[in-house]
């Protein structure tokens, strides 16, 4: 397993993290067993992977719950980053929220904790003044932000600059590309990769958006009208199922797996410092490990980024996976 140093921080981890939101059962999920995400927990750590990713939203609290459980022995040897659950980013609740996830993740810090989303209510500086006292107060180790766009950014390094920032990137979500991967690089600061598998599309499980359960069909590559979306876009499936079939044709001819090039292709990204990585029990896990240490693709990189160009436009430049551009949380 290859380590990474986070930002300017002494945060050694694992290129692969383990991501802890489908460790549970929820509405995006659905039935999860959660013994086989214990051993999949088990395997990740004999397996060298010292990055558990996590949120207050997981599961109502269930996956920091199952985490603390199956970690707390082995505290010392493993880094726990949680989020701030989005609607507790005033400066009095981002304190109840730490305290909230210490309990349930049975512990007395966090290795680093994260704006989850940010709140139009709260201006993000508000809400990192209160992160770096819980850093003053030895609760959190470092401090980190997610889906932060530019504007954002800004405002956090003002004061200080976050150690990471996690991002939706993968092959079907590149938006990210435009500005903010660029800025993070500018400013040293850690880029980890979410939903590197595209919720499994890119696992090649699904050949038409039919196919696709409701819940993983909320992203705007799919109908504004599935049950479970919020953007009321038109969505591109056809541009999305079109990419599908060029990079499922490249591994053909590659002869390796598509989530083998998927994984790879995003953990190759100048900046990407972790690839954050969902999985279903200890098998995926195995073999997400094996995919990553086994290599980059330098040559099929092109290839595959060109496969996926045509979708990159027609999703245009909003990093929001699940809100329409006029009601992006990106800033
Ligand atoms: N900060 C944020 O706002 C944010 C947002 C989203 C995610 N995240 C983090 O990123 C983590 C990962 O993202 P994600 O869970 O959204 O999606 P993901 O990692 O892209 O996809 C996870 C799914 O891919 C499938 N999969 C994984 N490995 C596989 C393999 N080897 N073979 C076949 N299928 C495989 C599994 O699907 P099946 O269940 O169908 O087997 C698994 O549930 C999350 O757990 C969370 O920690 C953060």
């Amino acid at each position: 397993m290859d380590y990474r140093t986070l930002g300017n921080s002494d945060l050694r981890v694992s290129r692969l993290a383990f991501g802890c939101w489908g460790i549970t059962s929820d509405f995006h999920w659905g039935e999860r067993d959660e013994q086989a995400s214990v051993d999949a927990i088990e395997a990740a750590l004999d397996a060298g992977v010292n990055f558990f990713d996590t949120a207050e939203v997981y599961g109502d609290g269930r996956s920091e719950e199952l985490l603390g459980r199956v970690l707390s022995r082995r505290r010392d040897q493993v880094v726990i980053a949680s989020k701030i659950h989005p609607r507790s980013m005033r400066p009095d609740q981002v304190a109840e929220a730490c305290e909230r996830s210490l309990r349930r993740l049975n512990t007395d810090y966090l290795d680093l904790l994260q704006t989850h989303w940010t709140d139009p209510q709260v201006p993000i500086a508000e809400t990192w003044e209160a992160l770096l006292k819980l850093k003053e107060q030895g609760k959190v180790r470092h401090v980190g932000v997610c889906n932060a766009g530019t504007s954002d950014l800004a405002d956090v390094c003002a004061l200080q600059a976050p150690v990471s920032n996690q991002l939706p990137y993968n092959l079907l979500w590149r938006a990210i590309e435009d500005a903010i991967l660029p800025a993070c690089r500018e400013r040293n600061i850690s880029v980890l990769a979410y939903s590197p598998l595209m919720h499994g599309l890119l696992a090649d499980k699904y050949r038409s958006a039919a196919e696709v359960p409701d819940g993983r069909a909320r992203s705007r590559h799919f109908s504004g009208t599935r049950p479970l979306a919020r953007h009321g876009e038109p969505g591109c499936e056809e541009e999305t199922f079109a990419a599908l079939d060029r990079i499922r044709a490249i591994a053909r001819e590659a002869g390796r797996p598509m989530a083998d090039l998927a994984l790879n292709w995003v953990a190759a990204q100048p900046g990407v410092d972790c690839v954050i990585v969902g999985v279903a029990n200890a098998a995926q896990l195995a073999e997400n490990v094996r995919f990553l240490e086994r290599g980059r693709e330098s040559d099929l990189r092109e290839a595959l980024t060109r496969a996926t160009d045509d979708l990159r436009r027609a999703l245009g430049p909003n990093p929001d996976m699940w809100q329409t551009a006029s009601e992006s949380r990106y800033r």
